[in-house]
């Protein structure tokens, strides 16, 4: 049977939460990062694009997205999902899509029409779990330059 799970906008004290799911995912750690980023989200950006998921009366995944309005040649105002991680104790058990739910129907609740998120190209797994949620490959092209250091 699967755990309940709760979904709720992001707050200061999930720092730790946050910090620990992205060091046991990448094995960098990161708390001066994500206490600005946190910060920011909390200071200038809508509640609802930022959120945790909870289980076992914990964090166990969050999302930080944003919504921008007339950005990069596109009309109205979008949604872009910028980070998303799950604690990989907790993972296929729906909690990201869970996650990209509540943020999707919060989307549309702001009358937003399309939600952006980019991701490597080489990152099959992420690129199926997004398919798997609805998401397709859009029209957009990423262009990038390497600078000297
Ligand atoms: C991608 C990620 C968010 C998925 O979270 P999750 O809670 O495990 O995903 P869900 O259980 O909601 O999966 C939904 C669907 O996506 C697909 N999917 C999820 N993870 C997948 C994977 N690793 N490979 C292939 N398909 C996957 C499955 O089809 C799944 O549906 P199903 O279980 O009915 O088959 C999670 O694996 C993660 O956090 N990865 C690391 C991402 C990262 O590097 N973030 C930055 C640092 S924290």
């Amino acid at each position: 049977m699967s755990k309940p799970v709760y979904i709720r906008n992001l707050r200061q004290d999930d720092l730790p939460a946050i910090v620990d799911i992205e060091d046991r995912t990448t094995g960098v750690s990161r708390k001066p990062y994500w206490q600005k980023r946190i910060e920011m989200s909390e200071a200038i950006r809508p509640h609802w694009t930022s959120l945790v998921a909870e289980s076992d009366n914990r964090v166990v995944g969050f999302v930080f997205g944003r919504a921008g309005e007339l950005e990069f040649g596109l009309p109205g105002t979008v949604a872009w999902i910028e980070i998303i991680g799950v604690d990989p104790a907790y993972r296929h058990c729906g909690i990201g899509a869970k996650l990209l739910e509540q943020f999707s129907s919060s989307a549309e609740d702001h009358g937003i029409q399309t939600i952006f998120t980019v991701i490597d190209k080489n990152n099959t797994d992420m690129e199926r779990f997004f398919t798997r949620i609805g998401f397709s490959e859009g029209e957009m092209v990423h262009f990038q330059k390497t600078l000297k250091t």
